[in-house]
């Protein structure tokens, strides 16, 4: 029998073990680099489907498919060893029925080498989570606004804001917490909403634009680090990374416009004999 090799990740225990404790550090990534970056400050590290806008340019997530998932999935799980890697299953990888959320689930985490996924979570999707998990795939649930149900929704509005629809949101966390998912991410919601789903789930529920009553807090990193000249109402930015690349970038023409780049100190030179 082959050794067994050390997991050095954080696990699934470790992510369900933080409820009501130290608030989870999350963060999205969706290449090697900025994997790198994060990977000793964060506890999960989500392959969100926010890359089909994020990096893709497209104007929602519901263009994602599964090779864009795989090939940022693949990346991030080079780019980092510590932190636990989620990574988001596309529109329509999953909502047909529970055979094809099982195919597709295994299949990221066959290619990429991630540890769980993440299922946008409306009612319905109990039975895949279910399924899944039976299967040896652990699953973050997402409930509130879901990004993938804009259509329906008709746009990216905050969710539970009548009284059937706190009942909703509230009935989808504790279904996919039912269901076996063990943690669930809450997405544009007001703070007693978000507060009342914590106290009644007893899995971690991970806030975005849900307030500080989460059991932990995750942001599309690009947002909080300033890249974008708009950011929602619930991202702090804590970087100005837009100013910086454009300054270099400016520099940058200016002294290639100028003959200044490449200069010696940039060149090769033939060595003498
Ligand atoms: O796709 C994503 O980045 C997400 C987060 C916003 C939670 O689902």
């Amino acid at each position: 029998m082959s050794k067994q090799t050390e997991i050095r990740r954080k696990t699934v225990r470790d992510i369900a073990a933080a409820k009501g404790g130290q608030p989870l550090v999350c963060l999205t990534a969706y290449d090697a680099p900025m994997a790198e970056i994060m990977d000793p400050h964060c506890d999960v590290i989500l392959v969100g489907d926010s890359v089909g806008m994020v990096v893709h340019g497209l104007p929602s997530t519901v263009g994602v498919t599964m090779e864009m998932m795989i090939l940022h999935g693949q990346a991030v799980m080079r780019g980092s060893d510590q932190a636990f890697v989620v990574v988001d299953m596309p529109f329509g990888s999953y909502e047909t029925n529970a055979d094809q959320a099982f195919l597709n689930a295994a299949r990221l985490m066959q290619e990429t080498g991630c540890q769980a996924v993440k299922i946008e979570s409306g009612a319905y999707a109990a039975h895949q989570i279910e399924h899944l998990v039976e299967r040896g795939v652990p699953v973050m649930g997402h409930v509130g606004l879901r990004p993938q149900a804009i259509n329906v929704v008709g746009g990216f509005k905050a969710q539970g804001r009548t009284g059937g629809e706190r009942d909703r949101v509230m009935a989808e966390a504790k279904a996919a917490e039912n269901a076996g998912a063990f943690a669930i991410v809450i997405e544009g919601v007001a703070e007693d909403l978000a507060e009342e789903i914590t106290r009644a789930v007893a899995i971690p529920t991970i806030g975005i634009g849900a307030s500080a009553a989460c059991d932990g807090q995750i942001l599309v990193t690009q947002d909080m680090l300033g890249l974008f000249d708009w950011t929602p109402k619930f991202v702090r930015r804590y970087g100005d990374v837009r100013a910086g690349i454009e300054k270099s970038i400016e520099g940058y023409a200016a002294d290639v416009r100028a003959r200044r780049f490449p200069g010696a100190a940039e060149t090769y030179k033939l060595s003498k004999p």
